[in-house]
């Protein structure tokens, strides 16, 4: 099929033309993210305010840099949850009118299915199933284990916030802007890893929690008393990037020690953009003599619309009753109702 794909469940608006769910002919992104480099995080009234001047314009120049028209689309795929409401509503009204106007199916899409089925744009040899998926964004930390693209279970996920929140929230309490993450990365890069100590959050049983973390980068900056120099800010941010990349890999690797018929791992979502888990994640995956993917460019790590064109397509493989069924869009949704759970 060519799916044509809608994804505003936060403060980017995105569409893109992906044919087979691999094929991506055109994938354009606008984020109002800029516009909260000073908030601290995104305001949701204003991010919403923001889809709905960018979604039509975004469309028509997905269409035209894929060189299509809505006559050589199949479906649309639209992310329908979980994310922020007002934003999720203008994606899921524009795709609605779409379809009814140029008589097309509407496929709803998770936004984590979009994630998960990120490895698969533009990829040159398919993955091959099973999957270990570690899902890493602003959103959700979570370890999905799949033997397709619609059938899994949920190998561990977070019991706090997000890896992505605890790059975020270690970013403002180091002074830097919104998104955290790619900021606190940068300046990691001056910084020497081991300088300070942070402890490893569940060391034996599975799952994720950077809530302690981020309390202890607190309370290092209160023990240093004044605002840090430049030295002691980089190298604070070096080990804490450090903690939060050992855990994610910790967790990986209880995974592996679990789950033997695994085939390939993946890392996907914003936070797999960051190079030092890659780097700790490819050790862990050599151990374990499984090989390692991430998304085949940075556009696809954060968010976008060819990775919910991807899932949609997927999702219909799997099951044809997803093509132009009824759905409601939800802040708050479980990967359940998309993913057969084994
Ligand atoms: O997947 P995404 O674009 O949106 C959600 O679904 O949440 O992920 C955004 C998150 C933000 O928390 C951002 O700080 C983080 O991904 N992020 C990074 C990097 N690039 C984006 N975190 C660490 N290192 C990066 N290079
Ligand atoms: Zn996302």
């Amino acid at each position: 099929m060519r799916i044509l794909g809608i994804e505003t469940s936060c403060d980017e608006t995105s569409a893109a033309v992906v044919e087979n769910g691999i094929l991506v002919r055109s994938c354009v992104i606008a984020s109002s993210q800029r516009d909260f480099g000073d908030t601290g995080g995104v305001i949701p009234e204003y991010a919403a305010r923001k889809q709905l001047e960018c979604v039509l314009p975004v469309v028509d120049t997905a269409l035209k840099q894929a060189g299509v028209t809505n006559a050589d689309l199949d479906a649309i795929a639209v992310t329908h949850a979980p994310g922020l409401l007002g934003s999720l509503l203008v994606g899921t009204s524009t795709a609605r009118t779409l379809c009814a106007l140029w008589n097309l199916p509407l496929i709803p899409v998770h936004h984590t299915l979009g994630h998960l089925s990120s490895t698969w744009l533009d990829c040159s040899n398919e993955p091959v199933f099973p999957v270990l998926t570690l899902s890493v964004s602003g959103g959700h930390t979570d370890l999905w284990y799949r033997t397709a693209h619609c059938t899994g279970a949920l190998a561990a996920t977070t019991v706090d916030d997000a890896a992505g929140e605890a790059f975020d929230k270690g970013a403002v309490l180091l002074g830097l802007g919104y998104p955290g993450g790619p900021q606190l990365s940068a300046l990691a890069k001056k910084g020497k890893r081991d300088a300070f100590t942070f402890p490893l959050p569940m060391a034996t049983q599975a799952g994720f929690s950077f809530s302690g973390l981020k309390t202890s980068l607190k309370y290092a900056l209160r023990d240093i008393g004044s605002p840090p120099d430049a030295q002691t800010a980089a190298d604070l941010a070096a080990s804490y990037q450090e903690a939060i990349c050992s855990h994610l890999s910790h967790q990986l690797g209880l995974a592996l020690e679990k789950l033997h018929s695994c085939a390939e791992v993946h890392i996907v979502g914003g936070v797999s953009a960051n190079t030092r888990l890659r780097e700790q994640a490819q050790e862990i995956c050599g151990q374990y003599g499984v090989s390692m993917r991430t998304p085949t460019t940075l556009r696809y790590c954060t968010d976008n619309a060819a990775m919910i064109a991807a899932a949609g397509e997927f999702l219909v493989e799997s099951d044809r009753r997803w093509l132009g069924c009824a759905f409601q869009t939800q802040a708050t949704q479980s990967l359940a109702s998309q993913l057969k759970m084994e």
